[in-house]
């Protein structure tokens, strides 16, 4: 049946199933290089505001839809909507990136509840429902949230960016502080993507963006664990959604994080090897990745080589393409256009 969850190309691949070509999205493929998302975030001063605004938001994410034969659409949203929602002040300076008041102490702590956090992401629902409404039949939906040790290092840190030394810090010396912000994440991100997938999300990404940043000792408490009770606690109440798990920056640890958390599939970051990693990760995990960002921002030859490369290495198990990190904003838009023709065989 057309438009039956089996029919679309990136639930096919999550499931486990190896394709000919394989689907493919992007991270950040709705954003900054494309003009016309520019348009629209020009009128809008508040990037928060911005993303609760269903009307805009459902817009933005459709953009890279309509542009390009996406196998999926992202839903545009931010992961430090949960901290917002829980009540940490979060701002976005131009040029700058996020500001955070940083929390530091355990009395800071008990200000965050997740009390409003229903509420305050409602408009994230809204905007699923109608993208869900609008998208091609063959087209699946992704909605996402950052994973615990991510969101804790922008609201330990206050920022982005950095090596993430208060979080370790805290991380080392204050574990039971640094435990009970993890869990309140573990909650709020649990209860905020089951109700994505409520509103109709096909498909679940955790971005684990800082991982790398991670004390290898510390890395089953700070990144399998809480991806594992997430992932449990998700699948509790939807047991077919498939979860992706991208903790960038993991490097060998990749392998422990695949076979342990029950993520569905991994995505791969460009500072690790494709091959490499499909072998360390069981056969029937997914892989997601990874063109580093800045091949398609130069676009090319070498582009061409690499994505052909990486589709025909890729043949034979469950894969996603998409990229090793997010778009980059200076990247040319017929770029991607190319990028997603060659992953098709259409090029
Ligand atoms: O297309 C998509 O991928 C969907 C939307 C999306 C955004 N952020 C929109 C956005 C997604 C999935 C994210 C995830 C996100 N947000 C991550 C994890 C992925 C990654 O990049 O590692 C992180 C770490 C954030 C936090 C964040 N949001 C930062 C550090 C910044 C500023 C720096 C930057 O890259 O712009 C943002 C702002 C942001 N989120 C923008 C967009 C399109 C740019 C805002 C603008 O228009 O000025």
């Amino acid at each position: 049946m057309p438009g039956d969850i089996s029919t679309k190309p990136l639930l096919r691949a999550l499931r486990g199933e190896t394709q000919d070509h394989p689907p493919v999205w992007l991270m950040r493929q709705a954003g900054r290089y494309l003009p016309e998302y520019r348009a629209l975030r020009a009128e809008a001063p508040n990037f928060i505001a911005f993303c609760l605004d269903p009307d805009l938001a459902t817009e933005v994410t459709m953009q890279p839809v309509r542009r390009f034969a996406m196998d999926a659409a992202i839903l545009f949203a931010d992961i430090l909507l949960v901290p917002h929602a829980l009540g940490q002040t979060v701002a976005f300076v131009e040029n700058e990136g996020p500001r955070l008041e940083p929390i530091r102490d355990a009395s800071a702590i008990t200000h965050l509840s997740n009390a409003r956090l229903a509420e305050t992401l409602a408009p994230v629902m809204d905007t699923i429902k109608r993208v869900r409404a609008a998208l091609p039949l063959h087209v699946a939906l992704i909605g996402f949230a950052g994973a615990p040790w991510t969101v804790a290092t922008y609201m330990i840190e206050g920022k982005g960016g950095t090596d993430c030394e208060r979080t370790r810090e805290m991380a080392w010396s204050e574990p039971q502080l640094f435990a009970s912000i993890i869990e309140k994440l573990v909650d709020a991100t649990s209860s905020y993507l089951s109700a994505q997938v409520e509103a109709g999300a096909e498909a679940l990404q955790l971005f684990d963006s800082w991982a790398g940043a991670v004390p290898a000792p510390l890395f089953d408490t700070a990144v399998i664990g809480p991806t594992k009770r997430i992932v449990k606690a998700v699948k509790a109440r939807h047991p077919r959604i498939p979860i992706i798990g991208f903790p960038r920056g993991a490097g060998s640890l990749i392998a422990t994080y695949a076979a342990e958390t029950g993520v569905d599939a991994v995505g791969i970051d460009h500072m690790t090897g494709l091959l490499e990693a499909s072998h360390a990760v069981p056969i029937g995990i997914a892989v997601q990745g990874n063109l580093d960002p800045i091949l398609l921002l130069k676009g090319g030859a070498a582009m061409d080589r690499e994505v052909r490369n990486t589709v025909a290495a890729m043949k034979t198990r469950p894969f996603v393409f998409n990229l090793g990190h997010g778009v980059m904003q200076p990247t040319p838009p017929e770029h991607v256009a190319r990028l997603v023709e060659l992953v098709k065989g259409e090029a």
